[in-house]
């Protein structure tokens, strides 16, 4: 039999795997609450501007209340046979409240319909994320406050480079997150505008109010080109982006996490309701939530490419291609939320072991900057000298197997006869991070400086 909606045209229906590849009701049921709200909104903007008649707009809005309802207790029957969400809905409304049905599609398209059903489902998410986002730096902010003097080997390369604090670290994150969230809002933004209107490409002879529908569904103002409205998915793309870039940023720490939690580094162990055990190995104390989120960011990444790729042949406007731009959307919103949530908890429940971090931070020379700046400040000597001279010292020290601070004063004498044995205070982690008190640095002072602005500024996100 030939199809309910188009059947006038057709004489037959598709072939068994034409409707296979064509139906997007297995993942596109998930709008099935925007689509609704997308319905009422439209019908009660027609009724208003008189095109179709209250009576008609009333027996539509009870027929979409009872869809709704079926739909969440689990009694609507999906069909494939009737592609998508929206005929899915139209079709089941046709059956509840008859020919009044047929009046809801006066004035827009499936085209428009899509884009503002997606629209209205990425600005959630959005908004999702923005709180998940927000948790994550409140987390953080408790990290850095306990942790503020604590000490650790900052690194390059992830070789020891120079103590920092690990409240300076945590605070790094939140630098980063903290522009997670602004890329979020401003994504939030720019999606603000409702394309319902547009119809299939050209806009309608039917006199709507594109305003009033905007204003019911909550986005700031409608579309200002109808063409660019239906075949616009830089919403998508944009959410997609944001999540990628926001992922890159969780997986760059939990691979962090994976290494500072190895009995080698030992800086952190995960809690048991953050790691797994081994099925052979009973020492074994596995971070499978950092790794997995460390994974997942692949198919994030996977997802932007593809939709990128999907987009960037399309000639204006709406191209059945667009269908595929849900999966991608749905997945990675999945993927993103379960990374949030599950790095707030580590993040939170982590415990921080000061003596391994202090430890570290004192091995591989890391206070060697130290001494070359003293050998600056105090001796007044060039620092690419100074350079050469620590650089005679660590070598010495490395020699004898122990620390910068552990050599004699007429070592270091026999390398420069300017030292003093003033020189032992900079050469400890603490006083090295104490002295980092530049704008940003990692001094404790400046630390806190950093967690007071950003408490301000959560507070306003
Ligand atoms: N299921 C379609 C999608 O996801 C809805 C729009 C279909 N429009 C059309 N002209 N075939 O993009």
């Amino acid at each position: 039999t030939s199809n309910e909606m188009w059947g006038g045209r057709f004489a037959s229906g598709p072939a068994a795997i034409m409707e296979a590849i064509n139906a997007s009701i297995g993942f596109d049921r998930k709008l099935y609450a925007q689509d609704i709200r997308g319905s009422l909104a439209h019908s009660e903007m027609l009724a208003e501007q008189g095109i179709i008649s209250a009576a008609d707009q009333k027996l539509v809005a009870h027929g979409l209340n009872t869809i709704l309802r079926e739909i969440e207790d689990g009694s609507f029957v999906f069909s494939t046979a009737r592609e998508d969400i929206h005929m899915n809905i139209e079709a089941r409304l046709a059956e509840l409240v008859g020919p009044a049905a047929g009046r809801l599609h006066t004035a827009r398209s499936r085209n428009d319909q899509v884009a503002v059903d997606f629209r209205l489902w990425v600005k959630e998410e959005l908004q999702g994320t923005a709180e998940a986002l927000k948790r994550l730096l409140a987390a953080f902010l408790v990290r850095a406050e306990e942790h503020a003097a604590t000490v650790m080997p900052g690194f390059t390369h992830l070789q020891t480079a120079q103590p920092v604090t690990f409240g300076h670290h945590c605070m790094a994150y939140v630098e980063m997150f903290g522009r997670d969230l602004s890329r979020v809002r401003d994504a939030i933004e720019r999606l603000d505008e409702s394309p319902l209107g547009a119809a299939a490409l050209a806009g309608t002879g039917f006199p709507i109010d594109r305003k009033k529908t905007a204003t019911a569904l909550g986005f700031r103002e409608p579309t200002r080109n109808s063409i660019d409205s239906v075949s616009d998915r830089d919403f998508a793309l944009e959410f997609l982006s944001v999540a990628a870039i926001c992922a890159s940023h969780l997986s760059r720490l939990a691979e962090e996490i994976v290494i500072w939690s190895t009995p080698q580094f030992g800086f952190v162990r995960l809690s048991d309701s953050f790691s797994t055990g081994s099925s052979i190995m009973p020492q074994k104390k596995n971070p499978d939530a950092a790794e997995l989120i460390r994974a997942k960011t692949g198919r994030v990444n996977g997802h932007l490419v593809g939709l990128l790729t999907v987009m960037k042949g399309l000639p204006l406007a709406y191209s059945k291609d667009m269908q595929e731009d849900k999966e991608a959307v749905f997945d990675a919103a999945e993927a993103l939320d379960l990374m949030l949530a599950a790095m707030t908890g580590m993040v939170t429940d982590m415990a921080v072991n000061k003596d391994a971090m202090r430890k570290a931070a004192g091995a591989g020379y890391s206070t060697a900057t130290d001494l070359a700046d003293w050998l600056v400040r105090v001796l007044g000597i060039p620092f690419r000298e100074a350079h050469h001279v620590t650089g005679r010292a660590v070598a010495l020290a490395e020699e004898r197997r122990v620390g910068l601070e552990k050599l004699g004063l007429e070592d270091l004498q026999a390398i420069h006869p300017g030292i003093t044995g003033d020189v032992f205070s900079v050469l400890s982690v603490r006083n090295s991070v104490k002295s980092r008190s530049s704008f940003g640095g990692t001094a404790p002072s400046e630390v806190r400086r950093q967690i007071r602005y950003w408490k301000k500024r959560i507070a306003r996100a």
